[in-house]
């Protein structure tokens, strides 16, 4: 029942979650491309308003046209009305945060811990995930703060957040289970991508404010700081969102070097943002668009792409190893092995079989997946299950591999290969 109500509360947040990291992502690239296709205004009553750039744009049957201040209208006080853009931003923040709550802190012992990884007690895996939430945080303030000052302080800052996040992508991946690591460096951005609009854009926006209606001359450096933010937040948006997709895909977040294919993703995630972003402004100026940053992101994809194929398993099950042999020889055998060998040697006697099969899902799934429990409402210990479940079951187990979870019954790649091949012959039950 408790994991009933979980779902839901998993179901609700996510929706939530989507919903609201739209709105912000989509006034994000909408401010962006608004910002990066101005151009100066030719009417000589703009110019008077003190109007420095303008966008005619036409929308749902309207046509719009935007006029931006760089720093105060001339013309006339700033209204009262003035529409803030933060709810967006707060509440994906906090909507993401009680779905990381839901579904990895409150099992943590499934989802965050992987024994193959890191084998240590889910409360000091809980523990961890917080303080990277927030060390990340200071870590990255902290470097904006310091380095940002000199002439190309922008470049630095910027080379000191990727190593960063190299840094603690290496790090989230070798403590983690690979699913909660991606969704943990996914997290970690956000917070600060959030962090950056609550703590330094805001607040700046606010004393901007504050100061022209004060009617004194406003202080520059708020300027400098939300916009030097505000285009961190702009190459993370790809990123993060990436590794929020990545929990799907087990062949990308398993494994050694998983941390590799994480950092790789992301960076052509922020170099394909580089060209879009690049695009508006050519467009406006006429000139080509800088297109070799995301054939670059295309390439790095490729690349990670071919060094995730998954390896053929030698031989696949013709040969099977000694594994029966041992079996026999030390008849203390822990039962996995031993049953995971006639699994595999009944797959040799007839490719394809479903007994061969079911050996492996009895071994390696019925755990997790039985009557009493039933992961995602899957329980794999009939064959007419199996069976319903057939299509699924290849696919989170064969082609995906998130299955079994973080591999914690230890499946090999000659098991994968007996439920392939059962598969592609038809997936029968007799
Ligand atoms: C250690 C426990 C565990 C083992 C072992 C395990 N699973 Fe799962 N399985 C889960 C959990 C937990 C979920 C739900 C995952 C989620 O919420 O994304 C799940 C979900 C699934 C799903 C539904 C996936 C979806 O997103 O729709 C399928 C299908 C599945 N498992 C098949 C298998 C197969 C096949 C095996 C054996 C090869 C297996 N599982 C072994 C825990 C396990």
């Amino acid at each position: 029942m408790d994991s009933y109500f979980l779902d839901w509360a998993n179901l609700l947040l996510r929706w939530a979650h989507v919903v609201t990291a739209i709105a912000w992502i989509g006034a994000s690239f909408h401010f962006v491309l608004l910002d990066n296709s101005l151009t100066r205004p030719d009417s000589d009553e703009l110019k008077g308003k003190g109007v420095d750039g303008e966008l005619w744009a036409v929308h749902g049957g309207g046509f719009y046209h935007s006029n931006k201040y760089m720093v105060a209208p001339r013309w006339r006080p700033l209204p009262e009305n003035l529409h803030w853009s933060y709810w967006e931003s707060y509440s994906t923040w906090l909507t993401g945060f009680g779905l990381l709550t839901v579904l990895y802190l409150f099992n943590a012992g499934s989802f965050l811990v992987d024994r193959n990884v890191h084998a240590w007690a889910p409360s000091a895996a809980i523990a961890s995930a917080l303080t990277f939430l927030l060390l990340f945080w200071i870590v990255y303030d902290a470097l904006c703060r310091t380095l940002g000052r000199g002439p190309n302080g922008d470049m630095v800052v910027g080379v000191a957040v990727f190593l960063l996040v190299v840094t603690c992508a290496w790090c989230v991946c070798h403590l983690f289970a690979g699913r909660a690591a991606f969704l943990m460096m996914g997290a970690m951005m956000a917070t600060a991508m959030t962090a950056n609009v609550f703590f330094w854009i805001i607040p700046g926006q606010r004393k901007v404010l504050a100061q022209l209606r004060a009617g004194q001359e406003p202080d520059r450096i708020h300027g400098i700081r939300g916009k030097q933010r505000s285009v961190h937040n702009t190459y993370f948006t790809l990123p993060v969102i990436f590794a929020m997709l990545s929990n799907h895909y087990g062949f990308l977040y398993q494994g050694a070097d998983n941390w590799v294919a994480l950092i790789g993703v992301m960076l052509a995630g922020a170099l394909i943002r580089h060209s879009f972003v690049s695009r508006h402004r050519a467009h406006v100026l006429g000139t080509r668009t800088p297109w070799e940053h995301a054939f670059i992101g295309v390439v790095i994809l490729m690349g990670v792409l071919i060094g995730r194929m998954p390896r053929p398993p030698e031989a696949s099950a013709a040969v099977p190893p000694a594994a029966p042999v041992a079996a026999t020889a030390t008849g203390a055998a822990p039962s996995a092995a031993g049953s995971a060998a006639a699994g595999v040697a009944a797959a040799v006697a007839t490719p394809g079989s479903f007994a061969s099969m079911k050996a492996v899902v009895d071994q390696r799934c019925v755990l997790c997946h039985n009557a009493q429990v039933q992961n995602k409402g899957i329980e794999l210990d009939r064959p007419d299950l199996i069976k319903q479940h057939a299509q699924e079951v290849f696919q989170q187990a064969v082609l995906l591999r998130n299955m079994p979870l973080n591999n914690a019954t230890g499946i090999t790649d000659q098991e994968r290969e007996v439920i392939r091949q059962w598969y592609d012959a038809g997936a029968a039950i007799d």
